[in-house]
């Protein structure tokens, strides 16, 4: 097959797909392949779930689009059932089209109420594909904390911190990712985090926290803030919350959407706050309650940890690291981590490659027997090596 579509500079790794259900995607010859990366992490409660479809369906053919100006009751509904889990009572929410948007709405929304202009993020946090965002030549503070992972105090550090005094006053929000994905699955210390989120608050910015990965219970808990002592302004959540669907929101806790109701901001696109996207997002909420995958997640996802730290021989796999079901396996080198990506293809299994490290995050839908089989292929292709 002649292919014509753009891959943006990444690699095309299985040329036709066919077919999706629960953990497993299908090619033309019905080769089945277990996928521990749901698609870029989205896929949170497993491909073409079949009670997510009938309320695609449904949907579709009731109101699928109606202009943000026009509420109606599933959107609702919805933003009420994302602001509880979220913990944002009486907060709002707007529901838009990708993790990179919600970032950048989090954003501007900073900037208009503290009218200051310095983002500042961690040195390895991806936030996004918009150039706002990739961007950091100008207006952006990225706080290195490299040496923090070392730091014999690390967990009691304070503000005199030479890391800490650093920080400029003009920081209109401070976006922290808790569980640094591009930072290949880092966990920041709590005392850091926590006094960063001091000064920037004493200096009258905002936090955001980005849980475009780490949220929808991909870490063991609704979001990823909830492991930290925390309380952010705003919340942008994506991937996992439209499971394979491009809906995400930007929540606003209850004094920041008092403040946006006294200095009015403004911000519109097409699809904002279109009720399909809304449906989806109630009902991928309730299916993981109703399912206790929250629970179940954090379960398997100890079990899944055990097995890979297992691995871990100091010489082909160096070490892992996670919570939930979102694990990075740091492998010697690049070759030997693409070798072993491919014969896990050939053998049916996707994971994430990137650089020397696989990443793990499969739907939290995976079940005991799956990690399992999974963990003993993975031996196998590892002794290769
Ligand atoms: C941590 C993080 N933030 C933001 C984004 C951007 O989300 P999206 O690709 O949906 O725009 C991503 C995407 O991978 C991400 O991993």
């Amino acid at each position: 097959m002649e292919h014509v579509f753009f891959c943006t500079g990444h690699e095309l790794k299985i040329p036709n797909i066919v077919k999706s259900e629960g953990l497993y995607l299908y090619d033309e010859q019905g080769k089945g392949y277990m996928d521990l990366e749901s698609g870029v992490w989205c896929t949170s409660i497993g491909h073409n779930n079949v009670e997510i479809n009938r309320i695609i369906k449904n949907q579709i053919d009731s109101l699928m689009h109606a202009g943000f100006c026009y509420s109606n009751e599933i959107l609702e509904n919805s933003a009420k059932s994302i602001l509880e889990i979220a913990g944002l009572n009486n907060g709002k929410s707007v529901f838009l089209c990708s993790g990179s948007e919600a970032i950048e709405v989090s954003r501007q929304m900073a900037k208009h109420l503290t009218e200051k202009n310095v983002s500042l993020t961690l040195h390895d946090s991806y936030l996004g594909a918009y150039s706002s965002i990739t961007d950091r030549s100008r207006n952006w503070y990225l706080l290195n904390w490299e040496q923090c992972k070392t730091c014999p105090d690390k967990e009691t550090c304070d503000l005199s911190c030479e890391v800490l005094q650093k920080i400029p006053k003009e920081v209109s929000e401070f976006i922290f990712e808790p569980g640094s994905s591009s930072g290949f699955v880092r966990f920041p210390p709590k005392s850091l985090i926590n006094n960063i989120v001091k000064i920037v608050r004493d200096n009258g910015g905002k936090i955001v926290a980005n849980e475009v990965t780490t949220g929808i219970g991909r870490t063991g808990k609704w979001f990823g803030y909830q492991h930290y002592d925390i309380n952010p302004d705003f919340i942008a959540v994506g991937k996992g919350v439209g499971n394979g669907y491009p809906v995400s929101i930007a929540l606003i806790n209850e004094p920041t959407t008092k403040q946006l109701e006294r200095k009015s901001f403004h911000y519109s696109q097409s699809h904002q706050n279109d009720p399909l996207g809304a449906s989806i997002v109630y009902a991928v909420i309730q299916y993981i309650e109703e399912n206790s995958l929250i629970l179940k997640a954090g379960k398997n996802g100890l079990l899944l940890h055990q097995h890979l730290e297992s691995l871990v021989d100091n010489k082909i796999v160096l070490e892992v690291r996670g919570r939930g079901l979102m694990y990075a396996v740091d492998i010697k080198n690049e070759k030997i981590t693409n070798s072993i990506y491919n014969d896990l293809i050939e053998k049916g299994y996707i994971v994430g490659n990137r650089s020397a490290s696989f990443r793990i995050d499969p739907p939290l839908t995976i079940t005991k027997t799956e990690i399992d089989g999974f963990i003993e292929e993975l031996r196998e292709s590892l002794s290769l090596f």
